[in-house]
């Protein structure tokens, strides 16, 4: 047998997203066909120690650390995940690509359009690998609806609607955290917001103006927590408030190439714990999807062979014709369910692929560049600047 080459992985931030991250950088070697290399689950960083014990032990990593910076130095480590809040994503990024390593980001790139560019310039300079997570771009009925424009099934799309309702910041009891703070745009537009762009863009192409833009904060200012906060959780709080000061709600109208859209993000849609929709109608039919039912996605093509009383909508339960289904799953068959924590692991592997040399045309598809992430923060800056002057058209360059 010959030696495998083994690539060490750690996870800086064992929040939400820090622990799928976790739990996909261990499923990744098990999907699609035999890995190649030795995938070593090295360490865990948070500065909160029992959590990153928590991941650690849940996942099998060997060790955590409370200091990032502790990966920097560290020989077992070549490949990172940046699952931090947003503005802490600009120096552990650059530090850890100047270490060498490879790096995956979470999105938004970072919560300002300098800092978002500085990352994608190092990005640019760095031998390394350094993606971003737009996890949703690997939702198999988000990647579907991108196929049937791209194949012609569809025809030409001619509008979309998009929205990703969440209802995790309801609650005027949901303590203050770094979800909160920032300037407008930051809120739900980059949180949730950020995916919508990054699935719409798939499906319907780069978008090249946004006008039309509004942003409100509902609930305006949030109690202090007493203690560590850890994704939407509620937990203690003390009775000092700070004020919000990015958006709970954003809709805006964007134009594509072809297309024209219309999109809305909150964090404050009671009942729609995570709303995320699609839904696009095309010179050939209509498609929708929602992350509420993530593995179909609803069809309608003009059909002259049926009554026109007798055409409608119909369900596609995604099966094993789908990439992801087919090479996702131990067991494949349509209807066999696909989940948010799935896309976590499809991106993991795609980003081995691509540290290991695999050709792209025989990769999954590639994870989002940093470039990509610095346009998606572009599309929310240009939001923000309509926001901000009444609805004013702001064009991408
Ligand atoms: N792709 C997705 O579906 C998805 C979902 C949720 C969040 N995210 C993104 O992931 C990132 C983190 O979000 P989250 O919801 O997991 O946040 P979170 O608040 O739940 O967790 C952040 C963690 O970072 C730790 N931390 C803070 N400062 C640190 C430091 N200096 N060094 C090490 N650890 C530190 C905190 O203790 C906490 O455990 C954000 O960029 C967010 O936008 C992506």
């Amino acid at each position: 047998m010959t030696q495998q080459e083994t690539l060490g992985v750690a996870v800086i931030g064992a929040g939400m997203a820090g622990a799928a991250h976790a739990a996909g950088w261990r499923a990744a070697t098990t999907v699609r066909s035999p890995f190649p290399a030795q995938v070593r689950l090295v360490a865990v960083a948070d500065i909160a120690e029992p959590l990153a014990r928590s991941v650690a032990g849940r996942y099998g990593y060997e060790r955590t650390e409370t200091d990032w910076r502790a990966l920097l130095t560290a020989d077992d480590v070549d490949i990172v995940s940046v699952v931090v809040a947003n503005h802490l994503h600009r120096e552990i990024v650059e530090e850890l690509l100047a270490a060498g390593k490879h790096v995956l980001c979470e999105k938004p790139l970072s919560d300002s359009i300098e800092d978002a560019q500085a990352m994608a310039e190092a990005a640019r300079k760095s031998p390394q690998v350094a993606r971003v997570g737009f996890t949703y771009q690997r939702a198999p009925g988000v990647a579907a609806l991108s196929d049937l424009v791209r194949d012609g099934t569809l025809g030409e799309v001619v509008h979309l609607n998009g929205r990703y309702y969440s209802d995790y910041a309801c609650s005027p009891q949901v303590p203050m955290t770094w979800r909160y703070r920032g300037s407008p745009g930051s809120g739900a537009l980059a949180d949730v917001g950020s995916h919508l762009l990054a699935a719409a863009e798939l499906v319907a192409g780069p978008i090249r103006n946004v006008s039309g833009a509004r942003f409100r904060t509902v609930i305006p200012e949030r109690p202090l927590p007493k203690g560590a906060t850890v994704g939407h959780g509620l937990v203690e709080v003390t009775d000092e408030t700070e004020a919000v000061t990015n958006d709970d709600w954003a809709g805006l109208t964007v134009e594509f190439d072809q297309a024209s859209g219309t999109l809305e993000a909150s964090r404050v849609a009671p009942g729609h714990p995570n709303g995320h929709r699609l839904e696009i109608t095309c010179t050939k039919g209509s498609a929708i999807w929602d992350q509420e039912s993530p593995s179909e996605i609803q069809l309608f093509l003009h059909d002259d062979q049926v009554a026109a009383h007798q055409n409608g909508f119909r369900v596609v339960k995604l099966g094993p014709g789908h990439p992801y289904i087919a090479e996702g799953y131990p067991m494949v068959a349509p209807g066999i369910g696909v989940g948010q924590n799935d896309t976590f692991i499809f991106q993991a592997r795609a980003f081995l692929e691509e540290v290991v040399g695999l050709p792209e045309e025989e990769s999954w598809p590639r994870c989002a560049s940093f470039d990509d992430g610095l346009r998606n923060m572009r599309v929310i800056e240009a939001a923000a600047r309509s926001a901000a002057a009444d609805g004013v058209a702001v064009t991408l360059d």
